[in-house]
């Protein structure tokens, strides 16, 4: 079983304390610090979001993951990998990452989504915390999505708490989320 369908490989994460952080524009910063719902921003500036499902079901961690999940290197755990449209364009795709003890509870709505935004459990459910984020800068040529940039894209990795239980949800940036609402998007 392979481990995305939408990442050839692990992207390599970095803090978002080291100084090389510090160095990253403003205008994107904004995006990769958002602490409200990214969903609920999109929707605001493009008028009207889309969700496509490229997958959803168990899979493979990667490594990382599983260390950030506290799994074995080897345990499945439940995966749901988007691509969100707005304005007729991919802005932003995600991977989702939870352990089956996640599912249990709270986290049951998770594989109930469909084609709703995971913000709208996200945002709305006092079960939910975030807690560590990351940041990273992918290489051109890392997607296994045809239709997308061929620049290298930004991406964060947050950690968040459903009812205690570990979540991880990444999501990468279209370089062309960054100029919206600037009116020149
Ligand atoms: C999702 O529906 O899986 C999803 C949507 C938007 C995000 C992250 C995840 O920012």
């Amino acid at each position: 079983m392979f481990h995305s369908c939408l990442l050839r490989e692990d992207p390599r994460w970095f803090d978002t304390h080291l100084p090389k952080s510090s160095k990253i524009p403003g205008r994107i910063r904004s995006w990769l610090a958002e602490s409200a719902s990214l969903t609920a921003r999109l929707q605001a500036a493009t008028g009207g979001i889309q969700v496509q499902v490229q997958k959803q079901g168990w899979g493979r961690p990667f490594l990382s993951e599983a260390k950030h999940l506290g799994l074995p290197w080897n345990r499945l755990a439940w995966v749901r990998e988007i691509v969100l449209y707005g304005a007729d364009r991919p802005l932003l795709l995600a991977r989702t990452v939870a352990p089956q003890g996640t599912l249990a509870g709270a986290g049951s709505q998770l594989t109930r989504l469909g084609t709703r935004p995971l913000g709208e459990i996200l945002f709305t459910s006092p079960y939910i915390r975030r807690e560590r984020l990351e940041w990273t800068h992918l290489p051109a040529g890392i997607w296994k999505v045809s239709g997308l940039s061929p620049l290298p894209a930004w991406g964060r990795r947050a950690l968040y708490r459903v009812a205690d239980k570990p979540l991880l949800v990444g999501e990468f940036f279209m370089p062309w989320v960054f100029t919206l609402g600037r009116g020149d998007g």
